[in-house]
């Protein structure tokens, strides 16, 4: 999760993260050089003496600075079509999870293992425990093995609302009457939190997500627990 003063992009749990932030990097190098030619242009206009009245147009220079730009754009717009197939890549995953937004929670079904499934409410601050994240945790966690290709389909019961998890490069609109699809790979055991990013009504803010990523064993046996209950 994020903590005070990370300003910036959160450390990637998943490949398609850190994808994300080699493309937001790349993307980000490109601007700052543009900024810089520009910003040095800009500047030294102040200094310019030549002067010449019958100066019209230049017909090489205007090819220049309409082509140069086209062929920078396309050094973004390239790496970013293969980020976006790559996110909408379904990888043969070996467990299914069904999120559910509701106003103002999120339930989740396990469809694979007997239709496990549960509301997960954020806790209030006043019955939050002393180590427990305010705004940010929930009752009922998310369970998932890591090193698994995991597909999350996305819905929703009233509204649209959003399932989002940053580091993990998730975020996918749960719409009424629709069912939306992606994918995922956990690389990395630990908890990750994320929140609904679609304005979805006055308790918008409080309905995070919390995914406790474990070792498939340890998965196994949360499962098989659960189903006997
Ligand atoms: Cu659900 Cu915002």
């Amino acid at each position: 999760m994020s903590t005070w003063a990370n300003l910036g992009l959160q450390d990637s749990a998943s490949p398609l993260m850190e994808q994300l932030i080699f493309f937001h990097d790349h993307a980000l190098l490109i601007l700052v050089m543009i900024t810089v030619l520009v910003g040095y242009l800009m500047f030294m206009l102040f200094y310019n003496n030549y002067i010449n009245r019958f100066l019209l147009h230049g017909q090489l220079i205007e090819m220049i600075w309409t082509i140069l730009p086209a062929i920078i754009l396309l050094f973004i717009a390239l790496p970013s079509l293969r980020l976006l197939y790559f996110l909408d890549e379904i990888n043969e995953p070996s467990v299914t999870l069904k999120s559910i937004g509701h106003q103002w929670y999120w339930s989740y079904e396990y469809s694979d293992f007997n239709n496990i499934e549960f509301d997960s409410y954020m806790v209030p601050t006043n019955e939050l425990a002393t180590d427990g994240f305010r705004l940010l945790d929930v009752d009922n966690r998310i369970v998932l093995p890591m090193n698994s290709q995991i597909r999350i389909l996305v819905t929703a019961a009233d509204v649209i609302h959003s399932w989002t998890v940053p580091a993990l490069g998730v975020k996918v609109d749960g719409t009424p009457g629709r069912l939306n699809q992606t994918n995922f790979f956990i690389n990395r055991p630990g908890l990750f939190y994320g929140q609904c990013s679609e304005i979805c009504g006055a308790n918008h803010s409080f309905m995070p997500i919390v995914i406790e990523s474990v070792p498939v064993n340890y998965f196994i046996k949360w499962i098989s627990n659960n189903m006997n209950s």
